[in-house]
């Protein structure tokens, strides 16, 4: 069929990149995780001391930084100015302070940019909180993915233990609530859902059928 373009939205730790990951393997597309694109700049201003709430300096460094996201057997490497960090990008004081960076209407600007850059022409899978409103608002197809607070913890959870982080459930409750709370409230294309968005309530579905239940959507509008 015809390569899509698939936009993939929703709060945090709704399942978003296991889901992306899986329908771009299924489709031979490309995936993108703009999250880790904030998550990366977020990372470097951490090191440098650039103080999250300065928009100005943020997106002086945003524009001598480099980010690259490549494609690898266990999913998307993330490269800083060369500098592999894709697991430095997941650490507990990047997640806490995203949110912030994310949230200046110049940082957004550019990063909405240089993720429009990598849309092409289509096969594309794109997670994030902007895609189906901002990044691609013609994508032919917009998932908006949700679940309850509780069951985003309890995944995440489970996803550290098997990863050997040891965290407390109430902790990425909080974190997890907090961080909608930022995003959805902040004024530049905060986190919501389009018009024509697709809704799914992940609460009680498994990984497969959120899956075909997208790859059904692929089919109708391929
Ligand atoms: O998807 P992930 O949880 O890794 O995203 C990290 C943060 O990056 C989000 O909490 C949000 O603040 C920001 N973000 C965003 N717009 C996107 C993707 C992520 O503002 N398209």
């Amino acid at each position: 069929g015809k390569k899509l373009r698939i936009a993939l939205d929703g709060p945090a730790a709704a399942g978003k990149s296991t889901i992306a990951k899986r329908l771009a393997e299924k489709l031979g597309y490309v995936y993108i995780d703009t999250g880790a694109m904030y998550r990366t700049l977020t990372y470097k201003a951490l090191k440098m001391q650039t103080d999250p709430e300065n928009e100005k300096e943020l997106y002086e460094v945003l524009l001598n930084t480099i980010i690259e996201l490549k494609p690898g057997t266990l999913g998307q490497l993330v490269f800083l100015d060369g500098d592999e960090v894709t697991n430095e990008i997941r650490s507990n004081d990047v997640t806490n302070q995203v949110s912030n960076v994310a949230k200046h209407p110049l940082i957004r600007k550019e990063m909405v940019r240089r993720q429009q850059e990598l849309v092409e022409s289509g096969g594309i899978v794109m997670d994030g909180r902007d895609i189906g409103t901002h990044v691609i608002p013609d994508a032919e197809v917009k998932i908006f993915m949700i679940a309850s607070v509780e069951e985003r913890a309890r995944r995440r959870f489970e996803e550290h233990k098997r990863q050997g982080i040891e965290s407390s459930l109430e902790q990425l409750q909080k974190a997890i609530e907090e961080r909608d709370y930022l995003d959805s409230t902040r004024e530049a294309s905060p986190l919501t859902k389009a018009d024509d968005a697709i809704e799914i309530d992940t609460t009680a579905m498994d990984i497969e059928s959120v899956v075909n239940t997208i790859l059904d959507l692929v089919k109708e509008r391929g």
